[in-house]
């Protein structure tokens, strides 16, 4: 069969590599890629978001399933196009990824669903907003509505940087559109995690638990990023973390979800806050994470096309189980100088082949292409270093000789991936 991935990140390269070990597949096509997913797949020269092409490519060249990677084209509609073409496209529709793509829709619906979160309230006129933040009397969080590419959430300390957020997100519009409406809600305290899962409409299957890091520099100081590096598992959601989040989080979601007549298909993915009250819910995405699914896939020994194809023709998975390595995987991202702020590219890259060479070892590229002979930089995360072995100790120290072997002009990454977890499991 051909499968189309739509996306041009790790998580994509991920996915890529990933599709093209099933048995089942014979060629994996992606669009539009990157230079290093071109050794996993065919490159194909159509945007992301560019819905009308990707249906017409997809009918012409007779692709039994899309793979849709980012929210971007899951929010503005494509498993819709798709559908409406009876296409078989993996992913949730429009309605359902409301979830990600309105911060009010998924707070709304948790509230109806009963679901643990922060306190919030919603405003679409920036003075009711400062008003609020004057009584609350608590620390908060300004998040604007709609899609800001993971950037529209303003954690503060103090009233004045709440009203300083309130006036960058609805006075300034510094995430456009996306910051017409806000919600601000109160901070939780906790460490944070990922429950990332498989949603057949109704069935939950999850995938293993990870943790992302998203400030920029050692010991969670420095501006928010996509993500520096991850790790799986992350012992902080134990066994009995996991089941409470399957039962007062996922199911009573999904749930509530098919009462409003929205059928969610595709992955859910919660982002965490453990507290000492319990796992409660910062944010819901409805794709897999980047750079969570590098460690992820790594560690997944269960073919992954089957259950995408389950999902796609909306069969139930309920009886499809996943096996996994029992040794943790861990990712390092090697970022551009500058990044999360700006940054150049076109920075020639050096030593991924010898860093790829080490056994148990795979460099999934996040922005990167191909310049002649060489690869070069084309993204503020450029590569992610993944490592899988037998304990954390050893695979955090696999990846960093990895790191090790690669260069290029302004290069920067975290040094402690996945040190929460070593201090926790000590
Ligand atoms: P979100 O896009 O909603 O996940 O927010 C991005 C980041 O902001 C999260 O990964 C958290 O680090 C932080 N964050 C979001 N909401 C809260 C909250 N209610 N309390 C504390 N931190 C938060
Ligand atoms: N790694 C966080 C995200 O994908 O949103």
């Amino acid at each position: 069969m051909k499968v189309l991935v739509i996306g041009s990140g790790g998580r994509e390269h991920t996915l890529c590599w990933k599709i093209a070990r099933s048995s089942a597949v014979d060629e994996v096509f992606c669009a539009p890629g990157n230079g290093g997913i071109a050794g996993d797949a065919i490159c194909i020269d159509i945007a992301g978001d560019d819905i009308r092409s990707l249906v017409r490519f997809v009918r012409d060249n007779s692709i039994d399933l899309t793979v849709v990677g980012p929210e971007a084209p899951l929010v503005a509609g494509i498993v819709d196009a798709f559908t409406a073409e009876k296409l078989p496209v993996f992913g949730p529709d429009s309605r359902a990824a409301a979830l990600e793509g309105s911060k009010i829709f998924a707070k709304t619906a948790m509230e109806n669903c009963s679901i643990p979160t922060a306190r919030f309230k919603t405003f679409t006129d920036a003075g009711l907003a400062k008003t609020f933040i004057d009584q609350a009397g608590y620390p908060l969080v300004v998040k604007a509505d709609g899609l800001a590419a993971g950037k529209g959430v303003i954690v503060t300390s103090t009233r004045d940087e709440a009203v300083r957020a309130v006036e960058d997100i609805m006075v300034k519009r510094e995430f456009g559109d996306a910051g017409s409406s806000v919600v601000l809600e109160e901070r939780l305290i906790g460490e944070e995690a990922s429950f990332i899962a498989i949603c057949d409409g109704k069935n939950i299957v999850p995938l293993a638990s990870s943790q992302d890091h998203k400030p920029a520099l050692d010991n969670d100081e420095g501006p928010n990023t996509g993500g520096m590096g991850a790790y799986s598992p992350a012992p902080v959601l134990d066994r009995e973390t996991s089941e409470s989040v399957l039962d007062t989080i996922l199911y009573p979601l999904v749930a509530g979800l098919r009462k409003q007549g929205i059928t969610y298909r595709g992955v859910l993915y919660a982002g965490l806050m453990i507290t000492s009250d319990g796992p409660k819910v910062l944010e819901f995405n409805v794709r897999l994470g980047d750079p969570e699914t590098q460690p992820l896939l790594m560690r997944l020994k269960s073919d992954i096309v089957p259950l995408l194809m389950e999902v796609a023709h909306g069969s139930s998975i309920k009886d499809l189980k996943l096996e996994w390595e029992q040794g943790p995987g861990v990712c390092v991202v090697l970022a551009s100088g500058g990044y999360p702020g700006s940054y150049e590219k076109g920075k020639p890259i050096t030593g991924i082949d010898k860093a790829d060479a080490i056994d148990g070892v795979k460099v999934f590229h996040a922005g990167t292409r191909i310049q002649g002979n060489s690869i070069v930089t084309s993204g503020g995360r450029v590569l992610g270093v993944t490592a899988l072995g037998s304990d954390l100790r050893t695979t955090i120290d696999k990846a960093y000789r990895a790191v090790s072997l690669i260069s290029f002009d302004g290069m920067h990454y975290r040094s402690d991936i996945g040190h929460k977890a070593l201090r926790r499991l000590s």
